[in-house]
């Protein structure tokens, strides 16, 4: 055997030595390390919907009277498509699982008659004001926890203000925009 040839044989046999002890320490690392005590993070307590729930959390940027002043009641129309499966917002509308909602802008909350508001909407006393409305669409329970208005919320602030300035214009005398 020639001493190349040795080599060769030792490098083999060291590499294979080398390459078992390396699987002994990472399997000891991998068994050894046992189960942790505690998880690795810690898990968020669950998330309590606070009362105004995700109001503040959806409101925009841009106060509500700048977005009114640019609303489009042409497009609130559009955006109002999913309210009418419950609510008429226009003149004479009857009640259908929501109230009408003609003149609904400044008129007292839980107001028109015959209709069988909860109690969450009864109790809330004040006018549906452009503050209280976009509150509400933005998420009708964080607004008056109890509600049974069905309906999950419009989180994009531009859309509500185009679905406010609608709802204001179905009306017999449109409620003057905030500021004006
Ligand atoms: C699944 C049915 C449903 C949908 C969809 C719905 N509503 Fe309602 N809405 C109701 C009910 C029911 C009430 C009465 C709530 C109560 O008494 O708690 C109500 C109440 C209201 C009120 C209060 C009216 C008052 O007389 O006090 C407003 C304003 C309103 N809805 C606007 C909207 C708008 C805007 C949309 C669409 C973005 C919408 N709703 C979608 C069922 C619905």
């Amino acid at each position: 055997m020639d001493s190349f040839e040795f080599n060769k044989i030792a490098g083999a046999v060291l590499g294979t030595l080398l390459f078992i002890m390396g699987l002994g320490i990472v399997s000891d690392a991998v068994f050894k390390g046992g189960v942790p005590k505690q998880s690795a993070y810690a898990l968020p307590a669950a998330e309590e919907a606070p009362a105004g729930g995700a109001v503040a959390a959806a409101a925009s940027s841009v106060p509500l009277p700048e977005l009114l002043a640019k609303a489009d009641a042409k497009k609130g129309e559009g955006l109002f498509k999913p309210c009418t499966a419950c609510h008429v917002a226009e003149k004479g509308g009857a009640n259908k699982v929501g109230p009408a909602l003609y003149n609904v802008v400044n008129r007292p909350i839980g107001s028109v008659a015959g209709f069988a508001y909860s109690d969450a909407i009864k109790g809330k006393g004040g006018n549906w004001s452009y503050d209280n409305l976009d509150h509400f669409i933005t998420n009708p329970k964080g607004f008056a926890s109890g509600t049974k208005m069905a309906y999950g919320g419009e989180k994009d602030a531009a859309k509500r203000a185009d679905i406010i300035a609608y709802l204001r214009s179905q009306a017999d005398a449109p409620a003057p925009l905030p500021g004006k």
